[in-house]
C-alpha cells in the first residue's frame, strides 16, 4: 500500500481518455482507499479552462463512467486534488516551472503521457531538463499511452530516444487490455488447474479463436484513427498480448521479466505474413451505413475528419500461425472490428473431437469441448462437454459455467484503475518491454506491406452486421466455425 504523498501528472488531460478513463478510475481508487488519499492530481492541458467549469465537465464523466454512484461528498473530497496546469508549448519554460512549483513538495511522481506519440520523446526530454524527474528523493515514474509510435522504424526510434533519457525500469508502456480482470486470470487458469496444461498443445487442441467486437464506431477520435487503422489500433497491441498470453511456455516464476521473457518468445515464433499468404489468410473490412441498437449510423467514410475515399481498415479477421513445437500446425484465428453487431471479448480454445468411436449415435454431431474465456462485458470461464440428455438416450454440449463479475462480493476493477495501481506498486508485469513491442510492430509491418497497392473494395460490411462475409468462408474453408455466433 502506498501512503505517502503522491503526485499524479497527466499530459492530455483535458483529452477523451483523461475524461473517460483516467478520472473515474483514479475517482474509484481513491473513494475505494486503495490509493494514498494524499495525492494530488495534476492535468497538464494546452487549453485555457476554467478550472470550476472544467471540474464539473469532470464530474459529469465520472458519473457517467465510474463503476460507482457518485456521493456529492465523496465528489468534493476528490475534485479538491484535481489541479490544472495550463501548458503553452510556445512557452515551455514557463510551462514546467508552473509545474515543478505544483509538484514541489511531492517526490513520488507519476507522469502520465495521454498525448499523440509525436510528442512523448520531447515531454520525457523536458521533464529531465527541468529536474522533475531522475530526483534523489522518492520515484519518478513514466507511463505512455499507446500507440507506441506509428510503426516498426519510428518505435524503434522513439524507444531508442527514451531509453537513453530515463532508464527501462521507470517506463510503464500501457496496454490497457492487461489491466483487465479476466485477461490477468488467464495464467491463473492455465497454470492453476492440472487438467488444462497437460492438453494444452497442438496433440488436443484444433484451433483458438481470440475475438474482440465492438459496437461503436470512431466516436470522435476519426483523425486518429484514420491514420492507423485496426491492425494498429487492436491487432499490434491488446490482440498480440492476449494471444501471448494464452500460447506462452509456463513462466520460471511470477516475476514481471520471467513472464515478459516467455510472452517475448511467442511473438518471435508468429509467422510474418508475405503478399501472397496475406491474401489467403486475412480478411480486410471497412463499415458502411447501417443500424446499431435500432439507429441509423453513418459510413466510416462519412464520419468526421475521416476522408471520403479513406481505405483505413475498420474490421479485421485472420489466420495466424504460431511457429514453435506447441502450436504447430494449430491456427489462431482471430477477428476484431469497429461498428459490429455487439461488443464482446472472448477467447475460445476448441479441443480436437473424440477419435470415432461411435458409441452414441449422435456424438459425431456432437460439439466439441471448448474452454471459453469471457473477457468482457461479461467476466467468466465456461467449459462445454458432451454430457447425456436428461431422460433420453443422446448426448448434448452442456456448459460448466463460472461467472467472475457475478460474485455478489466482488466488483471487478476498471482496467485501468489496476493499471495505475501496479505502476504505484511498482509491478511491471502488466506493462510490455519493448522487445515485445518490437515483434509486435515487426508481425504488424509484415500485415501492411502486404496490403500496398491493394485497392480494397471498401465498404463491404454493414455497420450493425457480422463483418464481411469473407470472414465466416476464412473458416469454413478449414472446416471451421466461428464460435461467437453460437454460445
Ligand atoms: C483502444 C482503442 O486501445 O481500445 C479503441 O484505441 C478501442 O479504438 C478500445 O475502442 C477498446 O477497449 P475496450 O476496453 O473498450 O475493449
Amino acid at each position: 500500500y502506498h501512503n505517502t504523498p503522491l503526485a499524479f501528472a497527466i499530459f492530455g488531460g483535458t483529452g477523451d481518455l483523461t475524461k473517460r478513463k483516467l478520472i473515474p478510475a483514479l475517482f474509484s481508487l481513491v473513494k475505494e482507499k486503495r490509493i494514498s488519499d494524499e495525492i494530488s492530481i495534476v492535468l497538464v492541458g494546452r487549453r485555457n479552462k476554467d478550472v470550476i467549469e472544467f471540474k464539473e465537465e469532470l464530474l459529469e464523466f465520472v458519473k457517467a463512467y465510474s463503476r460507482h454512484k457518485v456521493k456529492k461528498d465523496d465528489w468534493e473530497a476528490f475534485a479538491e486534488k484535481i489541479n490544472y496546469c495550463r501548458f503553452d508549448f510556445e512557452d515551455e519554460e514557463r510551462g514546467y516551472n508552473d509545474l515543478a512549483k505544483i509538484l514541489e513538495n511531492c517526490h513520488d511522481r507519476i507522469f502520465y503521457l495521454a498525448v499523440a506519440p509525436g510528442l512523448f520523446e520531447i515531454i520525457i526530454k523536458n521533464l529531465k531538463k527541468y529536474n522533475l524527474i531522475e530526483r534523489d528523493t522518492g520515484f519518478q515514474r513514466i507511463m505512455i499511452e499507446k500507440p507506441f509510435g506509428f510503426s516498426l522504424e519510428s518505435a524503434g526510434k522513439l524507444n531508442a530516444a527514451i531509453t537513453k533519457i530515463i532508464p527501462e525500469k521507470k517506463i510503464f508502456r500501457v496496454d490497457h487490455y492487461l489491466g483487465k480482470e479476466m485477461i490477468q486470470n488467464i495464467l491463473s487458469i492455465r497454470f492453476g488447474n492440472s487438467i488444462f496444461e497437460p492438453l494444452w498443445n497442438h496433440h488436443y487442441i484444433d484451433n483458438i479463436q481470440i475475438i474482440s467486437t465492438e459496437t461503436i464506431g470512431v466516436e470522435n477520435r476519426g483523425g486518429y484513427y484514420d491514420s492507423t487503422g485496426v491492425v494498429k489500433d487492436m491487432l499490434q497491441n491488446h490482440i498480440l498480448q492476449m494471444l501471448a498470453l494464452i500460447a506462452m511456455e509456463p513462466p520460471v516464476d511470477l516475476e514481471p521479466e520471467s513472464i515478459r521473457n516467455e510472452k517475448v518468445k511467442v511473438l518471435k515464433s508468429l509467422r510474418l505474413f508475405d503478399k501472397e499468404s496475406a491474401q489467403k489468410n486475412i480478411v480486410r473490412g471497412q463499415y458502411g451505413r447501417g443500424i446499431i441498437g435500432g439507429v441509423e449510423v453513418p459510413a466510416y467514410r462519412e464520419e468526421e475528419r475521416v476522408s471520403e475515399n479513406s481505405n483505413t481498415d475498420t474490421f479485421i479477421a485472420l489466420k495466424i500461425n504460431v511457429d514453435n513445437f506447441r502450436w504447430a500446425g494449430v491456427p489462431f484465428y482471430v477477428k476484431t472490428g469497429k461498428r459490429l453487431d455487439k461488443k464482446t471479448t472472448r477467447i475460445i480454445v476448441q479441443f480436437k473431437k473424440l477419435p470415432g468411436i461411435n458409441f452414441y449415435k449422435n456424438l459425431n454431431n456432437g460439439k466439441p469441448n471448448l474452454l471459453v474465456i469471457k473477457i468482457q462485458p461479461e467476466e467468466g470461464v465456461f467449459f462445454q462437454i458432451n454430457a447425456k440428455s436428461p431422460g433420453i438416450d443422446l448426448i448434448e454440449p452442456v456448459k460448466a459455467d463460472y461467472c467472475h463479475s457475478c460474485r455478489a462480493d466482488y466488483n471487478s476493477p476498471e482496467a485501468y484503475e489496476q493499471i495505475i495501481l501496479e505502476a504505484i506498486r511498482n509491478n511491471s508485469s502488466i506493462f510490455t518491454r519493448w522487445d515485445e513491442l518490437e515483434c509486435s510492430w515487426k508481425f504488424e509491418k509484415s500485415i501492411s506491406e502486404s496490403f500496398e497497392g491493394i485497392e480494397p473494395n471498401f465498404p463491404n460490411y454493414a455497420a450493425g452486421s457480422k463483418g464481411p462475409v469473407e470472414a465466416a468462408e476464412l473458416l469454413e474453408r478449414d472446416g471451421r466455425i466461428w464460435w461467437d455466433t453460437f454460445i
